[in-house]
């Protein structure tokens, strides 16, 4: 009888290479190896031949690149979505896409359980096993790097008693995941914060020290803040991100450095490459500032915070999502224009932005000839304005020798007072 099947997330290296076998062993189960592009750079037709050789009964590999972008890189871009600030969640975008094609082939395979290669200690788990479980419930979940807590040594000597094959080049010091939108290094040297990361640690960007000494400049052109054009011409967003990467990076545009707060409890310090990533938020931000209420500005920020905590959490699936995308689809209507973005060692500075939609209106602004703001209207509404603030100060004395001081009581009771 033909055993139950199992899909893998394969990836080629060592992790999921010796997971194919552990799961036949351990689970009883064939393996379906699942590999998709995503704009990694790696060929995937060679990885799919690898699971074949490495016992998988069956081995899957697509180019998912423009699925990627149109459903996951630009709608992040358009909520602004940086993880903590820096972040802008290349590997947090990848998985609840992987994890859906996944369940997708699952169902045409008629397999019973999925499989991944995370660790337990990350966020990769949290959204690969949340997606699974939201989408196809009835499908087991298995982690073998999660369930063998082997150490590697153990994990090569398994690999080497079932002629698994190891790459001949040595194993890099840090772990590393990629795609278009951008690369995660992450362990090695780079596990003390107070280290410089190397730089074998890059691979995208330049030294910025070591960077063209001119500077060079981009146009990139948005409608509805989607970037539609670059340096004036006009190509799909997978194209686009893929060479405002070779460009960007060879400015040295894009290294992150961030210690950031994984959803399991950790701090981690974690490295970034994303040069085109930030010279898209650099520019979609510009042209936000040119076409957007100071209150939508201000409420956008808001919505941006909320959006990368969900995508860096696993929650891409969950009605929030779909609620915070339709803020950010109409909140965009007028988010149409050119940003000027200057690229010089380790730097993307906005140079200049327009758009036919723009709220700076020069007649409002200019100090010059034609103007047409009404200062005379400033006396009385800077009166207005100020009104609650100089009632205060006349009758509760905020200042001067009658004002009172505040005693601020301490927060924490004394210790012998809790124990
Ligand atoms: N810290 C990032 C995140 O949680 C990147 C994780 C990348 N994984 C890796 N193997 N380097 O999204």
């Amino acid at each position: 009888m033909a055993r139950d099947k199992v899909v893998l997330a394969y990836s080629g290296g060592l992790d999921t290479s010796v997971a194919v076998k552990w799961i036949n062993e351990t689970y009883d189960l064939d393996v379906i190896a699942y590999t998709c592009d995503l704009g990694q750079g790696q060929d995937i037709e060679a990885i799919r031949q690898k699971a074949l050789r490495t016992g998988a009964v069956e081995a899957i590999a697509e180019d998912v690149r423009n699925l990627f972008v149109d459903f996951f890189c630009i709608p992040s871009l358009m909520a602004g979505a940086l993880y903590e600030g820096k972040y802008p969640l290349a590997t947090a975008l990848g998985r609840p896409l992987i994890a859906q094609l996944m369940v997708r082939v699952a169902k045409q395979h008629g397999a019973v359980a999925v499989a991944h290669g995370c660790t337990g200690k990350g966020n990769d788990q949290v959204r690969f096993d949340v997606t699974f479980q939201t989408l196809n419930p009835a499908l087991k979940i298995i982690a073998p790097v999660r369930e063998w807590k082997w150490t590697r040594t153990q994990e090569v000597e398994y690999a080497n008693k079932h002629g698994i094959e190891i790459e001949a080049t040595k194993k890099s010091i840090y772990s590393t995941d990629q795609n278009l939108w951008g690369r995660s290094i992450e362990a090695g040297t780079l596990e003390d914060p107070w280290i410089e990361p190397a730089s074998d640690a890059f691979q995208w960007t330049v030294d910025p020290q070591l960077a063209p000494n001119e500077p060079e400049e981009v146009t990139i052109e948005f409608e509805r803040g989607r970037p539609i054009a670059l340096n004036g011409t006009a190509m799909g967003a997978a194209e686009l991100i893929a060479s405002l990467n070779t460009i960007a990076g060879r400015h040295g545009v894009g290294r992150i450095d961030h210690v950031e707060n994984r959803l399991v409890g950790i701090k981690s310090r974690e490295i970034y490459e994303a040069p085109a990533a930030v010279v898209l938020h650099e520019a979609h931000r510009e042209i936000e500032f040119l076409t957007l209420s100071k209150e939508a500005l201000r409420f956008k920020t808001y919505v941006s915070q909320q959006y990368s905590d969900l995508i860096y959490n696993g929650l891409w699936f969950s009605a929030l999502h779909q609620d915070l995308m339709a803020f950010v689809v109409s909140n965009q209507q007028y988010v149409s224009g050119t940003a000027r973005v200057k690229l010089f060692k380790g730097h993307a500075a906005i140079s200049g932005r327009k758009s036919e939609h723009s709220l700076y209106r020069h007649e409002l602004a200019t100090y010059d000839e034609g103007d047409q703001y009404d200062s005379s209207a400033a006396q009385g509404f800077i009166k207005i304005h100020g009104l609650s603030q100089t009632t205060q100060a006349k009758f509760q004395m905020l200042t001067g020798a009658g004002a009172r001081r505040l005693e601020l009581p301490s927060i924490i009771p004394p210790s012998d007072e809790i124990r």
